[in-house]
């Protein structure tokens, strides 16, 4: 392996890519574009054709496509699925860089780390947090952790996938934390947008007819993250302007209305027994962060 050649010319580091799906797809073909020798691999045949076409050598094995690059990265449906390709091969990996960024909670990103500290490896656990058109672009933001000196050794490389790589610190599951908090966020607004778009339906309102007042609530929330973050560090949530009692009111009329028009209600429940919690934890009078009491105790 000859490192001297590749932190000269980083673009010469070859990288193999395990993991073939529309991600890894991705993956793959932001290493090509940035001139890497790239090595792909796939448990099913066929994925790897277009890329191939671009110029990647496709392997036969998992093995042999690791045994190709001093970079491996991967990117498969969840932890399960790098365990069973990765531990047969762990011989293969040593000596070079492993980053999986294959998502999964950061407990199995933290038994990975352990798996590879047993087998010798350098390893780094990451998150793409973007779509994959953004892959390789410099909007393009993913995050990493674990071994930090193996990382600093290529950032160089991973700078391929795009513009905003973040590396997060020491402890694997780091990249997990991160990854999943946001997702936390991303799922629960995804959801909430579309029973807004049932709701104003069900009313006789076009779901598009929405969109120029909700783009002004989404900036709204974005100018409110901030303090919210800084409320719930501080566990100090002021009510001054509205209070949790007026807000679960808010909720309780969504609610209804839902409810009138023979929507589910479910998730809309839920929000207003988080709410009616911290209402009865004594937090009437405080701002909606205090439901933060009520989410790290839910019995
Ligand atoms: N797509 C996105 O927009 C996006 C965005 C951010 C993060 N991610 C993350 O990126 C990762 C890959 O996602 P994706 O969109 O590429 O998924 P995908 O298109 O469904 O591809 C899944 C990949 O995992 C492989 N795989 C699954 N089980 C396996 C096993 N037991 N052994 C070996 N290979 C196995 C599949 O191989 P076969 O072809 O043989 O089935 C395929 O290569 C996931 O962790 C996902 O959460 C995806």
């Amino acid at each position: 392996m000859n490192t001297t050649t590749s932190q000269s010319n980083p673009s010469s580091t070859p990288v193999t890519v395990l993991g073939l799906g529309a991600m890894g797809s991705a993956i793959a073909g932001a290493f090509l574009d940035a001139g890497h020798p790239t090595t792909v691999w796939n448990r099913s045949p066929g994925k790897g054709d277009a890329l191939v076409a671009r110029g990647a050598k496709l392997a036969g094995s998992a093995a042999e496509a690791v045994r190709a690059s001093e970079v491996v990265v991967v990117s498969l449906l969840d932890q399960a699925a790098s365990r069973s390709v990765l531990d047969p091969i762990a011989a293969d990996l040593r000596g070079r860089l492993l980053v999986d960024l294959t998502s999964d909670t950061p407990q199995r990103a933290r038994e990975a780390g352990e798996w590879a500290a047993r087998e010798g490896l350098d390893y780094v656990d990451g998150a793409m947090m973007v779509n994959v058109p953004m892959v390789g672009t410099p909007d393009a933001l993913f995050f990493l952790s674990g071994n930090r000196a193996a990382y600093e050794k290529h950032a160089q490389v991973l700078a391929a996938l795009g513009g905003q790589g973040t590396f997060l610190g020491a402890d694997h599951g780091l990249a997990a934390a991160y990854d999943l908090s946001i997702l936390d966020f991303f799922w629960t607004s995804m959801s909430g947008l579309v029973h807004a778009f049932a709701l104003a339906q069900a009313e006789g309102i076009k779901a598009a007819d929405l969109v120029p007042f909700l783009t002004g609530n989404g900036s709204l929330l974005t100018a409110l993250t901030p303090q919210m973050a800084a409320d719930v560090d501080r566990g100090d949530y002021p009510g001054e302007a509205d209070n949790l009692v007026m807000d679960t009111a808010g909720v309780a009329h969504v609610l209804h209305a839902a409810d009138q028009n023979g929507l589910d209600t479910s998730v809309l429940r839920a929000v207003k027994s988080v709410a009616d919690r911290a209402i009865a934890r004594g937090h009437g009078a405080d701002g909606w962060t205090a439901t933060v009491e009520a989410v790290r105790d839910p019995a």
